[in-house]
Parts: C-alpha cells; sequence; structure tokens
C-alpha cells in the first residue's frame, strides 16, 4: 500500500474528490495518510479531519524563504512515510530539490489543458479567467508529474470541458471540477498506486 500526502492551499474540493475515492475504494489501494496545507484557515483542513485524516499545516508565508518551507514540507513528508505527494489546489511552486528527491511521485492537478493557460503566474481563477479571455471553446484538467518547470512535467491524463457563451471565470471553474478535475485526479492517484503508469522519453504511458 503507498501513503499518499495531499497536499493543499485552500477550499480541498479537489481533496474531497480523492477522500469520496478511497472511501468507496477507488484509490487503487493507496490511502491518504496526511493531508499538509500552506495555508492555516484552508477548509481543506477541516475535511481532513472529519475524514479521520492527519491534517498539517507549514504556514507559507511564516518562512522567510523557499528553500526553509521545503524543509518543513520534506520533514512532514518522511514523517508520514510518504511514497506518492498529490498536490490538490497547492499554491507554492515546490523547490527543485524536494521536486528531485520525488522525482515521478508528485501528481498535480491544473484546471486547464496544457500546454494552454499554464505555467507561473496561472492558478485557481485566474486560469479561466485567460481561458475567457482569450475565446477557447472548450478547456479542461489536467494531471500531470511534477518536474522543475511549472506545469512542464508528463501528462498523464486530460479531459476537456465546453466553454459556454455566457461563462464566468466561476461558472467555467465549476464545471471545470465538476466534469474533469474531481474525476481524472483520483483515477490518475489510483493508476499510479496501481503501477500502471510508466515513463518513456518524458511522456507518461498508461499500461493497459
Ligand atoms: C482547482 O481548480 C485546482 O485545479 C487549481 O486550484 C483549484 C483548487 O480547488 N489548482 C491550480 O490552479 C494549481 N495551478 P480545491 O482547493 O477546491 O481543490
Amino acid at each position: 500500500m503507498l501513503n499518499i500526502a495531499v497536499l493543499v492551499s485552500g477550499g480541498g474540493t479537489n481533496l474531497g474528490a480523492l477522500i469520496d475515492a478511497q472511501r468507496e475504494g477507488r484509490l487503487g489501494g493507496g490511502r491518504i495518510r496526511c493531508v499538509i496545507s500552506s495555508r492555516p484557515g484552508a477548509y481543506a483542513l477541516t475535511r481532513a479531519k472529519n475524514a479521520g485524516i492527519p491534517a498539517e499545516v507549514a504556514d507559507r508565508r511564516a518562512f522567510d524563504s523557499g528553500e526553509a518551507f521545503d524543509k518543513a514540507l520534506k520533514a512532514l513528508l518522511k514523517q508520514y512515510e510518504t511514497d506518492i505527494i498529490v498536490l490538490a489546489g497547492f499554491m507554492s511552486i515546490l523547490g527543485d530539490e524536494l521536486v528531485g528527491e520525488y522525482k515521478n511521485r508528485i501528481i498535480n492537478v491544473h484546471p486547464s489543458l496544457i500546454p494552454a493557460f499554464c505555467g507561473k503566474g496561472f492558478y485557481g481563477l485566474r486560469v479561466h479567467e485567460a481561458a475567457l479571455d482569450s475565446g477557447v471553446k472548450l478547456s479542461g484538467a489536467t494531471v500531470h508529474f511534477v518536474n522543475e518547470v511549472p506545469d512542464g512535467g508528463a501528462i498523464i491524463l486530460q479531459k476537456a470541458v465546453e466553454v459556454k457563451d455566457g461563462d464566468t471565470p466561476e461558472s467555467l471553474q465549476k464545471r471545470i471540477m465538476e466534469q474533469a478535475e474531481w474525476r481524472i485526479l483520483p483515477e490518475a492517484v489510483a493508476l499510479f498506486c496501481e503501477g500502471k503508469i510508466k515513463i518513456e522519453n518524458g511522456k507518461a504511458i498508461i499500461i493497459k
């Protein structure tokens, strides 16, 4: 069984989807060992506690540097014997050393079809604002491995979602969460925990 650490910063609806999947036996045998929030007041912490999952805070603002923050994260990850890290609405960028230590074992969900509307500065509602500004008719979500390039690692799963006339960033965000993120994130974590993802030439391949 693989120990999953879920890193969060906000509402934690993607964490909720992972908790539901675990309850229903859809997490490929992985278990959510702990939830770590970069923000003390995040509702995701309440979701973790309600589900009986250890909830920890590594307050990004309390650290002078990214290195000090990563060091605190690393200590928590070790404490919970983490095998795989899932970034579920985690709004900080992990340093190269931490990424290197968990190479091909960190998974992120991003609310667009990468390589559109991603990279530094594209997070949360900003992603959907950019999609609406561009006039695309389809957006969606991507689950990918994390490497040193923000939103640049190998893509595991993607799902397209329609952009509708009159959409606001909020309405598009909601549709993408419901139709894409909450489905493909648990699915990708399950595939990983079942050993069904291999990396070849920098690309993620699902073993059927
Ligand atoms: C989600 O839409 C997630 O994809 C996005 O933030 C939201 C968090 O919601 N993540 C990013 O933008 C990361 N670049 P949640 O806290 O309810 O899961």
